[in-house]
Formats: structure tokens, sequence, C-alpha cells
């Protein structure tokens, strides 16, 4: 059998940096190149330097590597997309082209790019929000997953690439710090609790979103990249669910195990951002196609994240 040779773009972010040791373990240490735009530290295999925007870097990484596989995650994500949108624009789906032109030119074998819950908008449900819903984003952000998720859908349709892709909710994970998005608050609440500070939540109380943990996030993209291809139905990107929670609900999971955590509330630009997105989504395609399946839930997320981040607190 063919030794599977993966390219990670955008490796040095949250998920990147978890994912990278995931398929380092499945797939052998040298087998998995890390590259992001800044050099990355601490590595158990190679990694290199590579700016998505340029096309040539890619192509030479590639071939230099026998790549027969890509991961782009490199992304400007919703919080900060709305502080530059063309730049976002810019990034986002200039990258996306030249890792899906460098596939087909190069024959890469499965590409995998992730989307997101903020590709939905106002008119789409806001519970249980099903798989094909209307798609009207307001972020600059879920604009470009929109157009994103449909490029992936074109280059398998008219090219034959086998590109595949899931919305990820809001993922919390201990092993990294979020990049600037809208569900940011739920991994830095955590870091607060277990340094015995109050925080403050840049939303209010009562504002529901999906979340996963990383755990999840990462076993999730592991299963749909290792999935038959002939059982995939959906190839603009499947909806993934894992939990769905309000910061209010997320301090009480926390007080459960730290009495005194205390937080207030201070809603700014991003509380527009979170209220255009769905409070939960229904995953039924995912879990048909690929059977997928979450194994944490709220509370079983904190006992978690407690115990890594500050080695439980009671
Ligand atoms: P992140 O912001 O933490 O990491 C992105 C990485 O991309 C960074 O290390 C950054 O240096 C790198 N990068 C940026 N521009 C680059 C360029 N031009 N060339 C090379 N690298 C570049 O993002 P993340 O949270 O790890 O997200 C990964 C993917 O998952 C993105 O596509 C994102 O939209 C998607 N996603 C993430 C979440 C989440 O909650 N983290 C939710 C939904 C979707
Ligand atoms: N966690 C991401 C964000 O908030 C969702 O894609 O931008």
């Amino acid at each position: 059998m063919k030794q599977d040779r993966i390219l990670v773009i955008g490796a040095g972010g949250q998920i990147g940096s978890v994912l990278v040791e995931a398929l380092r373990s499945n797939y052998g240490n040298d087998n998995v190149i890390a590259t992001d735009l800044r050099p990355l530290e601490n590595q158990s295999g190679p990694s290199e330097i590579l700016d998505a925007l340029n096309a040539e870097a890619m192509a030479t990484v590639v071939k230099k590597h026998g790549i027969n596989q890509i991961y782009h995650l490199a992304a400007i994500l919703s919080a900060n997309g709305e502080k530059n949108p063309l730049w976002a624009w810019d990034i986002n789906m200039r990258s996306l082209f030249n890792v899906l032109e460098i596939s087909r030119s190069e024959g890469i074998d499965k590409v995998y790019c992730p989307s997101s819950i903020a590709v939905f908008g106002q008119e789409a449900a806001a519970r249980d929000t099903p798989q094909y819903e209307v798609l009207i984003p307001e972020t600059v952000y879920g604009i470009s997953k929109v157009a994103g998720e449909n490029w992936c859908n074109y280059y398998f349709k008219r090219y034959g690439l086998d590109v595949r892709s899931m919305r990820y909710p809001g993922i919390i994970g201990y092993q990294s710090m979020p990049g600037g998005g809208t569900t940011d608050y739920a991994v830095d609440i955590y870091h607060y609790a277990v340094r015995g500070e109050a925080f403050e939540c840049f939303l209010k109380e009562d504002t529901m979103l999906p979340m996963l943990y990383m755990t999840d996030a990462i076993r999730a993209t592991l299963e749909l990249m290792e999935a038959p291809a002939d059982k995939l139905t959906v190839r603009t990107s499947y909806n993934l669910a894992g939990m769905s929670f309000t910061p209010a609900e997320i301090t009480e999971s926390i007080r459960r195990e730290a009495p005194d955590f205390k937080v207030t509330y201070k809603p700014d630009f991003r509380q527009a951002i979170a209220e255009s997105w769905p409070g939960s989504i229904d995953d039924s395609a995912a879990r048909r196609d690929w059977n997928w399946k979450p194994e944490f839930d709220l509370d079983k997320m904190t006992r978690d994240m407690l115990f890594h981040l500050g080695n439980g607190l009671k």
C-alpha cells in the first residue's frame, strides 16, 4: 500500500497544532509536514515556513515531500475578518484556490478544507439548522466559507478532486489558544477559571452557540478523511454538532468545579456576529454517512479542560 504523505497548511493554529500530532500518530512523524507563515516550534516531525498565498512555494513543498494529502487550515476567522474584510477575503479565497489548483494539477489524492457554522445567517433556522439551509452569512469570514464550500464542490464535480469538508462549530481545547473568532470566549473562560481570576465575557449571558470539544473535532476530522469516498453524499461541507450552550451555562458548569468563579458580561461587536449564527445544528447527514457521534457534553468537557489546565480544581 502507498505510504500517505500529508501536508498541513496553517499547522500552527488552534486546530492545526493538535491535528498535526494526531496525524503523526496515525501516519508516522516523518510523513506529516507541518507548515505555517511563522516558524513552528517543538515539532516531532518535519516543518517548513509556507505562505499559502504563494502558489509557487506551495507547489515546491508538495513536490519536494511527495505529498498526496493536503489539510488546508490557514484562514482568517470571524472576528479578525470583520476588522479588515478585504484582507480576510483575499487570504481565505486565494489560499483555497492555491490548494485546489495545486491539488488538481499534482494529482493529490485527498484534500481537507474545513468550513464553519459561520456560513449561516439570520435567515437560517436558529435551532437544529439543517444541512441544506439558506446561506446568507453576515461576516466576510462566513461569505468566504460559503464560497469556499461551493468551490470545493465544483472541484469535486468538475475534476473529480476528492475534497472533504465539515462545518466546525466553535472548537474548545486545552492544547492551544483560538485565533480571533467569536467563539473564543469559551476557551478563554477556562484559563481565567484555573488562574482564579474573574472573567469578562464579550457575549451576553444567554447567547447560545454550537461548540465542539477538540478531542471530538480531531476525531471527526480523521473519521471524515478516512471514510470511503462513495459514502460521502455532501461535497460542499457537512454540518457537525457536539454541544450547544450559553455563556451562563458554561459558567455554571465551571462553578460546579470551582464554586467561587465569577463572570461579568460586556458584549462587544462579536455579539452581533454570534446573534447571526444558529444556536444548534442538525448533523444527521454526518451521522448517517460516516457514523459521526460526539463523545463530550458540556460537563464532561469542563472536567477535562480543568483537569488539563489546572489539574482539576477541587
Ligand atoms: P487559527 O487562526 O488558530 O490558525 C490559522 C493558522 O493559519 C495560523 O497559525 C496562521 O498563522 C495560519 N495562516 C494564516 N494565514 C496564512 C497564510 N497566508 N499562509 C499560511 N498560514 C497562514 O485557526 P483555527 O482555529 O486553527 O482554524 C483552522 C480552520 O478551521 C480554519 O479554516 C477555520 O476557519 C476553521 N474553523 C475553526 C473553528 C474554530 O473554532 N477554531 C471553527 C470553525 C471553523
Ligand atoms: N470559531 C469560529 C469563529 O468564531 C467559527 O468558525 O470564527
